[in-house]
């Protein structure tokens, strides 16, 4: 895909100063994205664009990790990193996963939904290889579901898609329709919430997946976004509340 060649390109240009505009100001939203995981003991988690790794160090020693990403020169860095406990390292699209399905106890997009060409497709990928009953942690900058999309935010927006991450996607970009009920946190993070963690739990045979897509649930535009995301908003969109 083109738009990969041009992430993998940038990343090769960014990866020997990213940690330097990356690691002090994002520290804190890393550990409170990692603290949502919940890591259990021996448990299988999987990165995702794991870049050079700046939440590698901070993940348990005792869960089993699987990282992934588009560029030789950024997990290079990874690799070198260290961490106490053993990593996989795979050079991997976050949009078609090399794993089968329902592998995966805990998947943490860090800064990678809004840098892949198609942050749903990267989104439906983590989903798809994540057990029922699994967390999968969402730490991005969103653009508020209101906030209309104004030729001057949308031109302004592609230069700096351009360079390297897109500030003009929503949550409902990227977050698949029949999944917004897994939504358990949506909390507000750096620059003002600009930046949001948010985490949802695959559910269990109870309320299979199919099901929730047959019901129709979709964003209710009345609900903000940008603030919360709490369940009254998915729940009262399903067709029979209306
Ligand atoms: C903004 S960095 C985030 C890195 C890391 N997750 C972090 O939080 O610091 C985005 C990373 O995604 C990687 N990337 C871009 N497109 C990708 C793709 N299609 N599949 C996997 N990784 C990709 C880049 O190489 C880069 O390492």
């Amino acid at each position: 895909m083109q738009r990969n060649a041009h992430s993998e390109w940038l990343y090769r240009l960014y990866a020997p100063v990213y940690d330097l505009a990356m690691r002090t100001q994002f520290a804190r939203a890393r550990a409170r994205a990692i603290e949502l995981l919940e890591l259990q003991p021996g448990e299988r988690v999987l990165l995702p664009g794991v870049g050079t790794g700046l939440d590698l160090e901070l993940l348990p020693a005792d869960v089993r990790v699987s990282a992934a990403d588009l560029s030789p020169a950024m997990m290079q860095r990874a690799r070198a990193r260290g961490r106490r406990g053993a990593v996989m390292f795979e050079i991997m699209d976050a949009m078609a996963l090399a794993f089968g399905t329902g592998v995966f106890d805990a998947v943490l997009l860090s800064l990678i939904v809004s840098v892949v060409p198609d942050g749903r497709a990267a989104f439906a990928e983590a989903w798809r290889v994540l057990r029922p009953g699994g967390r999968l942690v969402i730490f991005d900058k969103f653009l508020p579901e209101g906030r209309p999309l104004t030729p001057l935010r949308r031109a302004v927006g592609g230069v700096i898609a351009w360079l390297g991450t897109d500030p003009n996607r929503r949550l409902s970009d990227v977050v698949t329709p029949e999944t917004l009920a897994a939504i358990e946190v949506d909390e507000p993070s750096l620059l003002g919430g600009q930046y949001r963690i948010v985490r949802l739990r695959k559910p269990v045979a109870d309320r299979p997946a199919a099901e929730m897509a047959s019901s129709g649930v979709s964003l209710n535009p009345s609900c903000d976004f940008h603030k919360r995301l709490p369940r009254s908003c998915v729940a009262l969109m399903r067709p029979d509340d209306k």
